[in-house]
């Protein structure tokens, strides 16, 4: 069955069952959500995607209210306007002004909602802070619950994509706060920093700790890439400043994962610009020539950088001189899960079609 309605005086068709949201993101109309998420369920918290519907006594949000038959909807009257510019003036009441410095400034959802409706803090907002700035001790998430907007999405993200319910609500009215557990840590509360929330969050309520104070968002270059961790293949966007890479975020089209990544993924970059790491093929040499009894693994054996067509030649020697002693079948190999279906489909040929062997295994099948 097909439902006929008409938003802003243009006549559209949808599924019973879609939202009055749903429909109109499909044909690209403009309604304002903070709360809303596609991947998550709709709360209808943040009234911000409030129309105005024909006939009904009250506005209604788009997000949770499906659409009927003969419905005429107004996304941008007067009425809506007003109420959205009071609704972002509710929020900006006990949200701190300090963009200048906030890290989300720039792609902060309420920002940008308050720039399109010319909404401010009223002056009998609260002044000051009125919870403690950075207050959880994770090493990943900067938590500032002065600027959470109650939207709820951390909530949803932790809960139905994660599967920890690490973030909950706390009191009523003016006091509700989003908490951790029953008002605990956040690891305490079985958080393994995935830094979902973070993702969700539309203000900077929730940041990364590794990158917080490092670029805003316009001077930062983002560089969509697989994960090098596993053979998932999960994507995310490398943030580049400068030529360095300074943090990860979602890219929300990702195929495999879409904004889902985990604590390796998201935080484990440190290592892309770390002095230590190895850029080169080593092999252990025998460097002292003389007055020591050569023993393989035993003193005098160093690491050494060399070439890769040094360190495979000698690889490939080593694995042939064993081959001519003791026979392919003395030849094992051992592949890894952090690689990806190809390399491990090639590892598979190599053993059995260039060594000859059958004696390849891998470390996901434990
Ligand atoms: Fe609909 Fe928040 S987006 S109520």
């Amino acid at each position: 069955m097909t439902i006929h309605l008409t938003i802003n005086g243009k006549p559209f068709e949808a599924e019973p069952g879609q939202t009055i949201l749903e429909v109109a993101r499909q044909h690209d109309l403009d309604i304002p959500t903070l709360c809303y998420h596609k991947d998550l369920s709709p709360t209808g918290n943040c009234r911000m995607c409030m129309v105005e519907v024909k006939g009904g006594r009250f506005l209604q949000a788009a997000c949770v209210t499906p659409v009927w038959e003969g419905m005429d909807i107004q996304t941008h009257s007067s009425k809506v306007v007003h109420d959205r510019k009071m609704t972002l003036e509710m929020m900006l009441a006990n949200h701190p002004q300090d963009c200048i410095t906030c890290d989300a400034s720039g792609e902060c959802e309420l920002q940008d909602l308050a720039y399109e409706y010319q909404a401010r803090a009223p002056e009998w907002g609260s002044k000051g802070t009125r919870y403690p700035v950075n207050s959880d001790p994770n090493p990943f998430i900067r938590v500032d619950m002065n600027r959470c907007i109650l939207c709820r999405r951390c909530v949803l993200a932790c809960g139905e994509i994660q599967v920890r319910d690490v973030w909950g609500i706390a009191n009523r009215g003016i006091e509700e706060q989003i908490v951790a557990g029953a008002g605990t840590t956040m690891m305490e509360a079985r958080c393994e920093s995935c830094g979902q929330c973070v993702a969700y969050c539309p203000t900077g309520a929730l940041s990364n700790k590794m990158s917080y104070g490092v670029a805003r968002a316009h001077q930062v270059q983002r560089v969509t890439t697989t994960c090098s961790y596993c053979g998932v293949g999960c994507q995310f966007d490398l943030l580049v400043k400068k030529g360095k890479v300074i943090g990860v975020a979602s890219s929300p089209d990702a195929p495999v994962n879409g904004m889902a990544l985990c604590v390796k993924g998201r935080y484990g970059y440190d290592y892309v610009h770390h002095p230590e790491r190895l850029k080169k093929p080593m092999v252990r040499e025998y460097l002292i020539k003389k007055g020591m009894k050569k023993k393989v693994g035993g003193p005098g054996w160093e690491w050494v950088e060399t070439d890769w067509e040094t360190a495979l030649n000698l690889a490939a020697g080593k694995l042939r001189e064993t081959m001519d002693k003791f026979g392919a079948e003395s030849v094992g190999v051992l592949t890894s899960a952090k690689c990806t279906n190809e390399e491990n489909y090639l590892m598979n040929k190599l053993a059995r079609q260039v060594i000859g062997t059958n004696n390849i295994d891998h470390c996901a099948r434990l």
